[in-house]
């Protein structure tokens, strides 16, 4: 059979003129960035035009009840679906690719068959499934993990924003709740093609990435409540500050990552701050805050959360404050199919690639999809060491061009 290529500028344009939804200009350096945050006006125009081309490329298409939506190919024999996909919202300060290129690379795959004619054995699927960043409702891979069965529906819909708007009410004013079953089949097996987000690749000169799995996650949103006291008249002795219990868990944290206690690859974050009542000449009485952890291995993550708990209780004795700790997403380690990176990786020698195995610090929708199926992603390096959830995000097209030429080599091999 002759070799197929993807076409790379149907792919690039396709890929900006979903970026035109939700864009926004960066005050600090002018660039356009993107805010699709799950389940707004803006992720909901970008779901209808994604939609439109899905049909457009003739795929029969699915949404369902949490409102992830699947694009299926006719295969030659009615069995088992090779599935293939990520998400298409974003973080409130996002970029053009998060996601969008493991959504859009599928789609150009498809239209590459079309275009040649080819039917594969397998039937072929492209999802994008619903709320991956967990920026706006806590918690990340919502719809790929209510899909698997990791997150029952009638919890993600219960979920609420800052707002106490409920993932359901949002679906309903989208008009995405569809009559499919959330809880899909197992697929033969499932392939992703996303951006690195982080400098590895682009530092080591690698064309692209086989992705070995996925890093253990915890998130916890904290409550800190102080008391709240004029700023001018009352004695530092005389407090009990949230801002500063708050502070303190934010140091204690970056102290826990770079100790090494917890291995080399240890990382925390507080992304999220939020005092209360939040002006000048008031000492916060609440703050509201996140706390992100990652490790690569299970056992190290729970003595990290361990650590940080007593260190919580610690500082509620010491301060005179009361802590309340929610865990609002956790995820284990996750190991990708080594038969499915193998296929990458033999796809990517083939064609001549410079690549490394990695595994990865982002959370992506296939870590919820290896629970059901043979399951691994192909990374693409970023510029700008690799920069993401941010506007500088960027790949270029040529690397984009060979991660996509690198699913639709790989989806061709699984699907038969
Ligand atoms: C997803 O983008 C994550 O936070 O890892
Ligand atoms: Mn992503
Ligand atoms: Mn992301």
């Amino acid at each position: 059979m002759k070799t197929l290529a993807i076409d790379g500028d149907r792919l690039w344009r396709s890929l900006m003129d979903l970026a035109r939804i939700g864009a926004y200009k960066d005050e600090r350096t002018g660039l356009l960035g993107v805010n699709r945050l799950a389940l707004t006006d803006a992720d909901g125009e970008g779901r209808r035009l994604v939609k439109k081309w899905f049909e457009e490329a003739g795929l029969q298409v699915r949404v369902d009840r949490i409102g992830n939506v699947y694009g299926r190919r006719k295969g030659a024999k009615d069995v088992e679906p090779v599935l293939s996909g990520s998400h298409i919202d974003s973080v409130p300060t996002g970029g053009a690719f998060d996601g969008v290129l493991g959504v859009l690379g599928a789609l150009e795959v498809f239209r590459t068959l079309d275009d040649a004619r080819v039917t594969t054995m397998r039937p072929l699927e492209v999802g994008f499934f619903t709320d991956e960043e967990g920026c706006r409702f806590g918690t990340d891979m919502l719809g790929s993990a209510v899909a698997v069965g990791r997150i029952p529906l009638e919890k993600a819909y219960a979920l609420e924003d800052k707002k106490g708007i409920a993932v359901k009410t949002e679906l309903d004013r989208l008009g995405f709740v569809g009559t499919a079953n959330e809880r899909i089949a197992p697929p033969h097996a499932y392939v992703e093609c996303h951006i690195e987000q982080g400098p590895i690749l682009r530092a080591a000169n690698m064309d692209l990435g086989v992705v070995t799995g996925v890093q253990a996650i915890s998130w916890q949103e904290l409550t800190i409540q102080g008391k709240s006291a004029h700023a001018g008249t009352t004695p530092m002795g005389l407090r009990k500050d949230a801002g500063v219990a708050a502070a303190r868990i934010c140091v204690h944290m970056n102290e826990l990552a770079t100790s090494g206690r917890f291995g080399a690859e240890m990382r925390a974050t507080m992304g999220g701050f939020d005092p209360h009542p939040g002006l000048v000449n008031i000492v916060p009485g609440r703050v509201r805050c996140t706390v992100d952890l990652r490790n690569p291995e299970d056992v190290k993550m729970a003595e990290a959360e361990k650590e940080l708990a007593a260190f919580l209780n610690k500082l509620e004795k010491e301060m005179g404050v009361a802590i309340e700790a929610r865990q609002t997403a956790k995820t284990g380690r996750i190991h990708f199919s080594s038969d499915v990176q193998a296929v990458i990786a033999a796809k990517m020698k083939a064609a001549g690639y410079v690549f490394q195995h990695i595994i990865s610090g982002a959370g992506h929708d296939a870590q919820e999809m290896a629970s059901l199926c043979p399951t691994a992603m192909i990374f693409v390096p970023g510029e700008y060491d690799g920069i993401s959830h941010n506007p500088r995000e960027y790949s270029t097209p040529e690397q984009c061009t060979r991660g996509v030429g690198i699913l639709l080599d790989t989806i061709l091999e699984l699907a038969g």
